[in-house]
C-alpha cells in the first residue's frame, strides 16, 4: 500500500476534519504544476507580438532625406533645418556644449567634428577629470585610421541584421562567446544575420598580434587607431556609421550592443520582419530611458559638470543594445555635423536622432539595465526577451545552449 504521510490526528476516520490539509496539499499541487507549466512556456523561444506603437506617430526623416540622397551639398542644409529640433533640447547655458551647440545651429557651420582644438578653451577643464580632459582635447576628431577592415562583409547576399558590436582588444574571451552563439552569422529563413567587433587600440598593451591572429580566424573584426577607452564610445560610433555607410549601405537593420549581451537573434529578427510600412525604414528601438539628467557627482563613472553640459538628456536607448533600420546611417553619420560631440555614446546617438527628427521606440524585450525585473516590468515575462545586459561568457554559452536544447527538443 502507498504510503503517505499525513499528520497524526488525519487517521482516516477523522478525514473529514482533515479537509483542510487535503485542500492545501491540492493548492500546492496545483501551484507547483502551474509554476512548472509556466517556466516551459518562459523558455520556450516565442515570436512575441509586435513592439507597442509609439505614443507619437513617427515621423519618417526619409520622406525628406531620401530624393537628397547623392546631393550631399542640398542635404547639408536640409540636415541642417532638421538638426534645428535640437533646439527643443537646448537650454540656455553659458555651459561650454550648450553654447558651442547653439552656435553650430545658428551659424550652419558643419564643424562639429574637427581635429582642431577648440579655440576658446574651458576656463575650469583643470578641474575636469582626466578622462573629460582627454575628450576635450582630442573629442572632435573622428578621421582615424581603419586597422582592420571587412570589406567584404556584407557584399553576399543582402544583409538582413547587421550585428555590431562594441567590444575592446582584451576582451577575447567576451567575442568567442557571442560568435559561437547568437552572434553567429548564417541565414534565418534568408535573412542574413552579419556580425562585426568594433575595436580601438588597447591603451598601454600591444595586443596586435593576437588581434590579427583573431581576426585571421574568424573576419569578423573592426579596429581602429585610436586608444579604446570609455569616453571614446562616440568616437567609435562615429566612426562605425561612417563605415558602415560605405561597406554596408544595404543592411535593413543594425543591432548596436556591448560585448556582455544575451540576444535571442531569431526572436529580433522574425520581430522585425513584422514590422510594416514606414517603421521599417526609420526605426530606433530598445530600452527608452526618458527625461534623463546629467550624473553631478564627480565620483561617477558618467559625471558631466555644470559648466560642461547644462539641461537633462534627450530620450535615447540605452547603449547596452538597440536596434535601427540601416537607411539612416549615412544620415546620422552627416547630421553628427552639427551636434556637438558628447562623451557618452547612447546620449549622443540620442541627441543625433533626435536632429533627425526621431525618438527612440520602446521595447519591453531590451534590458539593458539592472533593475529589478518585477519593479520595471509587471507586464512581461521572459518569453518577451529580446536582449539582456551584463552576461559574461559562460552565461552567454549556457543561455545559448538551454535555448538551443529547447528547440531541438520542441
Ligand atoms: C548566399 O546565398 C546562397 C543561397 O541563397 C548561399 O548558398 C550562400 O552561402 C550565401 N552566401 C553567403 C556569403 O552567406
Ligand atoms: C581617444 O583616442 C585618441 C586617439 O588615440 C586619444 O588621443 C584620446 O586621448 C582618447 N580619448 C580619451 C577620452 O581617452
Amino acid at each position: 500500500m502507498l504510503e503517505i504521510s499525513v499528520p497524526f490526528h488525519c487517521k482516516l476516520k477523522t478525514m473529514v476534519r482533515c479537509r483542510k490539509f487535503f485542500v492545501s496539499i491540492t493548492a500546492i499541487l496545483t501551484l507547483v504544476g502551474l509554476k512548472i507549466y509556466f517556466d516551459i512556456m518562459d523558455e520556450l523561444p516565442i515570436f512575441s507580438e509586435l513592439p507597442p506603437t509609439p505614443s507619437e506617430p513617427l515621423r519618417n526623416p526619409l520622406l525628406i532625406l531620401e530624393p537628397l540622397q547623392g546631393q550631399e551639398d542640398v542635404s547639408m542644409d536640409t540636415l541642417h533645418d532638421m538638426a534645428n529640433k535640437l533646439r527643443r533640447l537646448l537650454v540656455t547655458s553659458d555651459s561650454y556644449w550648450n553654447t558651442n551647440e547653439q552656435h553650430l545651429l545658428d551659424s550652419k557651420d558643419t564643424r562639429a567634428w574637427t581635429c582642431k582644438t577648440p579655440k576658446e578653451p574651458l576656463k575650469d577643464l583643470a578641474t575636469y577629470p582626466e578622462p573629460l580632459q582627454l575628450f576635450l582635447q582630442h573629442g572632435g576628431c573622428r578621421e582615424y585610421h581603419l586597422i582592420i577592415d571587412q570589406p567584404d562583409k556584407c557584399s553576399h547576399n543582402r544583409t538582413f541584421l547587421l550585428l555590431a558590436i562594441k567590444s575592446s582588444p582584451q576582451n577575447f574571451a567576451q567575442r568567442q562567446a557571442v560568435r559561437s552563439s547568437w552572434g553567429t552569422e548564417r541565414s534565418y529563413g534568408g535573412l542574413y544575420v552579419r556580425l562585426v567587433f568594433l575595436l580601438g587600440v588597447a591603451p598601454g598593451q600591444d595586443l596586435s598580434s593576437l588581434i590579427w591572429y583573431e581576426n585571421g580566424q574568424s573576419h569578423d573584426l573592426l579596429q581602429w587607431d585610436f586608444l579604446d577607452t570609455f569616453f571614446n564610445l562616440t568616437l567609435k560610433d562615429q566612426l562605425f556609421l561612417g563605415w558602415a555607410r560605405l561597406r554596408c549601405p544595404e543592411a535593413r537593420y543594425i543591432l548596436k550592443g556591448d560585448d556582455d549581451v544575451f540576444v535571442r537573434t531569431s526572436e529580433i529578427v522574425q520581430e522585425l520582419t513584422l514590422l510594416g510600412g514606414h517603421q521599417n525604414q526609420a526605426l530606433y528601438m530598445g530600452h527608452v530611458v526618458s527625461s534623463a539628467k546629467p550624473f553631478r557627482d564627480p565620483r561617477s563613472k558618467y559625471y558631466i559638470p555644470h559648466s560642461y553640459y547644462a539641461g537633462s538628456y534627450p530620450p535615447y536607448a540605452g547603449g547596452g543594445g538597440y536596434v535601427f533600420s540601416g537607411a539612416l546611417t549615412p544620415w546620422l553619420y552627416l547630421v553628427a555635423h552639427f551636434v556637438t560631440p558628447f562623451p557618452i555614446d547612447d546620449v549622443y546617438t540620442g541627441m543625433c536622432f533626435m536632429a533627425l527628427g526621431m525618438k527612440p521606440t520602446g521595447h519591453p524585450g531590451f534590458r539593458t539595465f539592472e533593475i529589478p525585473v518585477r519593479q520595471k516590468y509587471p507586464c512581461c515575462s521572459k518569453k518577451h526577451l529580446l536582449l539582456v545586459h551584463k552576461k559574461n561568457p559562460q552565461e552567454i554559452l549556457q543561455m545559448w545552449n538551454k535555448l538551443r536544447d529547447h528547440v531541438q527538443h520542441s
